[in-house]
C-alpha cells in the first residue's frame, strides 16, 4: 500500500481534488465510489470549489455511493443520499441520472443488493474508489467480526458506529438506524483504484493497525493490504502512530 502523510487535512483535501480533476479530464465517463461522513467534507468542498472554477466537469462522471442506513428515503435529511446531496451533488453538475445509491426503503432487501452489484458491473466497475475508515476499522459500513460478506448486503451497525452517526440524529444513539445496506468487502476491493482518507488523532490507532498489523476481519479496513492498488492518505495526526 502507498502511504501518503499530508501536513493537514486540508492540505490532503486539495491535492485529492486536483488529482480527482485531472483523472476526470483524462476520463470524462470515470466511475467514482463515494463516502459519506466527517472526512470526505473537505474532498467534496475542494471539488466544489474546482468545479465552481470551470477546472472539473463531472456531467460524464457516475458515481456510486458505499452505503445507506436501513429505513430512510432518500429525501429524509438524515439519509446519507441527503447528506451527498448537500455536500457534492447539489452543487456540482453530476447528471442526477448517473447518481446511483442504496435504496434505503426497498420492497425486497435482497433484491436491491443483487440490483447495486449488476448497476456497478454494468458501468464497468469503479475506477477510483474513496472510502473512510470507521475507529473499529470498518469500511462501508463492513463492520469488524468472525466473517465478512464479499457482496452488497444487509449490515447490523455495532454500537460505536451508531454512536459515531448520532449526530445526524440529534446527538440520540437510539435513533440511528440499527440496519444499514453496504458495499460488500469483494465490491470495494474490486475497484481499480482506492484511496482511503483518515484524518484526526483519533483515527491514529486504528490507522496504525490496518497498515503495521495483520490482514483480519476483526479490522476490515486491513484488507486494503491484499489489493494492487490502495493507497492510505493521512494527515499527521491520523500518521502518528506509525513506526516508520
Ligand atoms: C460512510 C462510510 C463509513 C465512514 C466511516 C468514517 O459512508 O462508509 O465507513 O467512512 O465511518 O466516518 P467519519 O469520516 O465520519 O469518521
Amino acid at each position: 500500500m502507498r502511504i501518503r502523510v499530508f501536513g493537514s487535512a486540508d492540505a490532503l483535501a486539495r491535492t485529492l481534488a486536483l488529482d480527482i480533476s485531472r483523472r476526470v479530464g483524462d476520463k470524462p465517463r470515470m466511475v467514482l465510489g463515494l463516502p459519506t461522513g466527517r472526512t470526505p467534507i473537505p474532498l467534496y468542498r475542494e471539488l466544489v470549489r474546482l468545479h465552481r472554477s470551470g477546472r472539473i466537469d463531472f456531467s460524464q462522471a457516475t458515481t456510486f455511493n458505499l452505503d445507506e442506513f436501513l429505513g430512510l428515503t432518500p429525501g429524509d435529511p438524515r439519509s446519507y443520499r441527503a447528506f451527498m446531496q448537500r455536500h457534492l451533488f447539489d452543487r456540482v453538475n453530476v447528471s442526477p441520472r448517473r447518481i446511483q445509491f442504496l435504496n434505503g426503503t426497498p420492497v425486497d432487501v435482497g433484491r436491491e443488493c443483487q440490483r447495486y452489484e449488476r448497476a456497478i458491473e454494468r458501468a464497468g466497475g469503479i475506477d477510483l474508489q474513496i472510502l473512510g475508515l470507521g475507529m473499529n476499522g470498518h469500511i462501508g459500513f463492513n463492520e469488524p467480526a468472525r466473517a465478512l460478506m464479499a457482496r452488497t448486503h444487509l449490515t447490523h451497525l455495532k454500537p460505536a458506529t451508531r454512536r459515531a452517526n448520532a449526530r445526524f440524529f440529534d446527538n440520540r444513539t437510539g435513533s440511528v438506524p440499527r440496519e444499514a445496506l453496504s458495499m460488500g468487502m469483494a465490491t470495494i476491493l474490486h475497484s481499480r483504484r482506492i484511496v482511503l482518507l483518515a484524518t484526526g488523532a483519533t483515527k491514529a490507532r486504528c490507522v496504525q493497525r490496518l497498515i503495521e498489523g495483520p490482514v483480519t476481519p476483526r479490522l476490515p479496513g486491513s484488507f486494503l493490504q491484499l489489493h494492487r492498488s490502495a493507497e492510505i492518505w493521512l494527515d499527521r495526526a491520523a500518521a502518528s502512530n506509525l513506526k516508520r
